[in-house]
């Protein structure tokens, strides 16, 4: 059947009944973007209770690398399950774990040697990597930048900063934490142009925040998105995360890159720090890594991974259903999916762009592999943000069998299963011109 599949206007009768008895009992924190209600996922596909077949442009926010329910990644998982469920890796030793660590040394950035800690989540990988700076450098404080999205754990949290809503009412979070812009040229912070800026936004470091604010001897550790995801799908200037890392070495400061949504293959490398060749000392990895199975990881230097027995620690982190989970991901990641991300995501970021010139809305398009950011503004305006018509576009092509969601403050992104043909990206822009067309008539 071809999809997009719409039976019923979402969310039908099995939806709503759903949705009512959700709303009752589930915090009201969760902060859901449309009234999608999840039967089945196979591949590219999502059905909902009522039947309803959707093409899904979100992966479950960028995780299921190899579709849903990947048969290979499912076989793993069966095969693990039946071995055991769990034995505790912080404790003692298994298989999986084993396989696992030493893969994502060997395939990270940096030829290096690597110590590999495993969590449950993107969250504890940034906890991990913010102990393990102070930890190693003996360095309390802590640079991250505006509009990054690191995590919602009190420490995680105080490096976060793509809205003020996500730390309201939380203070006091953790201290010597220091925010600065990120090289977003679309919008440039300092109201300057590509070309002639001299990346202002990285030379600020030392001009100002260390002059004025902390000395680069007290800094343990830079933590930066290679792409920034939940604050817009930014891609920085071409020559800014290697400025970043100079930086960083002149004062003896770690590199944290969070490839926690970049990374397996999402932007048609294993790694987004690829496309520039940096090397970061510490890269925390989650989301795409076990293609839905709760996993995460911080991979750090050999000769920084300096903490001694018990000071750090998870009792589910590096489960054995989720490192199996992972190892098949990787397989099929190698094999062709992250050929696939860099081919059809050039494909879909070409089409957007074209749709750019069709509609006044669209601002700006932009993005890596199957990481695009479509930016809307307020037609006929200045570029003014239009975050209203992004959440009814969200809405509408929801109602008409696509899943997209928003990042930043006007966004749009398109992160598909790295699994996606050419086809169903052209439906996939099918759907969204005419969305698009609907909307903005
Ligand atoms: C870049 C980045 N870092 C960290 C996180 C936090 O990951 P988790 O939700 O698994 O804790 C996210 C989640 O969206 C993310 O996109």
């Amino acid at each position: 059947m071809k999809v997009p599949h719409i039976k019923i206007k979402p969310p039908g009768p099995k939806a709503k009944e759903m949705i009512e008895r959700d709303q009752r009992y589930t915090a009201p924190a969760y902060g859901r973007v449309y009234p999608l209600a999840v039967k089945e996922g196979r591949g590219m596909v999502i059905e909902d209770l009522d039947g309803n077949l959707f093409l899904d442009f979100t992966a479950g926010i960028a995780v299921t690398a190899t579709g849903h329910s990947h048969p290979q990644v499912v076989r793993a998982i069966e095969e693990q399950a039946r071995k055991f469920l769990h034995f505790c890796g912080s404790d003692f030793y298994y298989q999986p774990m084993v396989d696992l660590v030493e893969k994502l040394s060997r395939i990270t950035p940096g030829s290096f040697p690597k110590k590999v800690f495993l969590t449950n989540s993107g969250t504890e990988a940034i906890e991990a990597a913010l102990k393990l700076a102070r930890y190693t450098t003996r360095r309390n404080h802590i640079v991250a930048f505006h509009g990054s999205f690191h995590g919602r754990t009190m420490g995680s949290l105080s490096l976060t900063a793509s809205r003020s809503s996500h730390r309201a009412y939380f203070s006091p979070l953790i201290p010597d934490i220091h925010h600065i812009a990120y090289g977003y040229c679309h919008r440039c912070p300092y109201h300057l142009t590509y070309g002639s800026c001299e990346i202002e936004c990285v030379r600020s470091i030392e001009k100002v925040l260390f002059r004025h604010e902390v000395a680069p001897q007290e800094v343990a550790a830079i933590f930066i998105e290679p792409i920034q995801g939940e604050g817009g799908y930014v891609v920085p200037p071409r020559e800014y995360l290697e400025m970043i890392s100079d930086l960083c070495k002149r004062h003896g400061i770690l590199l944290v890159a969070d490839e926690i949504q970049t990374g397996f293959g999402r932007t048609g490398k294993m790694f987004a720090c690829e496309h520039w060749g940096i090397e970061p000392d510490i890269i925390c990895v989650a989301k795409g890594i076990a293609s839905g199975l709760p996993l995460g990881a911080m991979i750090a230097r050999e000769d920084i991974s300096t903490w001694t027995r018990g000071t750090h620690g998870s009792t589910f982190g590096g489960n054995p259903v989720a490192c199996a989970a992972a190892l098949a991901t990787i397989d099929l990641l190698e094999k062709g999916l992250v050929k696939n991300a860099a081919e059809v995501g050039t494909y879909l970021k070409d089409r957007l762009a074209e749709l750019k010139k069709q509609f006044a809305v669209i601002d700006d398009v932009r993005g890596l592999g199957l990481m695009i950011g479509v930016e809307l503004a307020r037609q006929g305006s200045n570029r003014v943000p239009a975050p209203d018509v992004r959440d009814q576009v969200l809405r509408r092509a929801f109602e008409k069998g696509l899943l997209l969601l928003g990042c930043g403050e006007s966004t749009i992104r398109f992160c598909p299963p790295l699994i996606v043909s050419r086809d169903e990206a052209e439906t996939a822009v099918e759907v969204f011109a005419s969305t698009l067309k609907e909307l903005t008539a």
